[in-house]
């Protein structure tokens, strides 16, 4: 079989009966505005309710951003297993005018939390190409309105994977 000279350049892994895990490099903090949510209802895919997303805001160790008044979360509430599904998208704005799409979906675990699978989109033109090679997860938690017990917002953690032995995003990218 010829391979594709592509995939001939991916350096393997030693094969050791377990593998060494992979790093997280932490890529930052996107704190979410959400607006009021709306409800389309039970569907093929389970309940499905939408939660704009009204701002927040990015701060991280490689780059800042606002997070643009446009975007949401189509989330899906599963009946069966009582929890929730995020599918999100939304926009940041870099501090220095660079348009970064982010994309986000998992499922809400035992725990509370939702888990992420998370990928950047950025412009090739701008500094910010090396956020389209990540592979990025994310943790994502409410934040509650100051005294009182409504939801304000979303806080979401995210890193982006590492390869055993390879140095951390920062490094690597920035
Ligand atoms: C669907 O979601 C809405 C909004 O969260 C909720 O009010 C409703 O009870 C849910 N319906 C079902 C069948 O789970
Ligand atoms: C980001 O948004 C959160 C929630 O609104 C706020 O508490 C925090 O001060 C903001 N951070 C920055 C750097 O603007
Ligand atoms: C991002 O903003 C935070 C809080 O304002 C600041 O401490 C940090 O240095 C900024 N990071 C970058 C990369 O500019």
């Amino acid at each position: 079989m010829k391979l594709p000279s592509l995939l001939l350049s991916i350096i393997p892994l030693s094969l050791a009966q377990t593998p060494p895990s992979p790093g997280l490099s932490y890529i930052g903090r996107t704190h979410i505005s959400l607006g009021t949510p709306f409800p389309v209802g039970p569907g093929p895919f389970g309940n499905r309710s939408i939660l704009p997303i009204t701002g927040g805001n990015f701060t991280g160790p490689i780059f800042n951003a606002t997070v643009r008044a446009f975007g949401g979360d189509w989330a899906l509430g599963d009946p069966a297993q009582g929890n929730l599904y995020l599918d999100a998208r939304h926009q940041l704005l870099t501090e220095d005018g660079a348009d970064i799409f982010v994309e986000a979906n998992g499922p809400q675990q035992a725990d509370g939390v939702i888990h992420c699978r998370v990928r950047w989109e950025a412009g090739t033109d701008k500094g910010y190409a090396w956020l389209n090679g990540v592979v990025g997860v994310g943790i994502l938690t409410p934040r509650f309105e100051e005294g009182g017990d409504g939801v304000e917002g979303i806080v979401v953690e995210l890193w982006g994977l590492v390869t055993p032995g390879e140095k951390g995003l920062r490094e690597h990218w920035g």
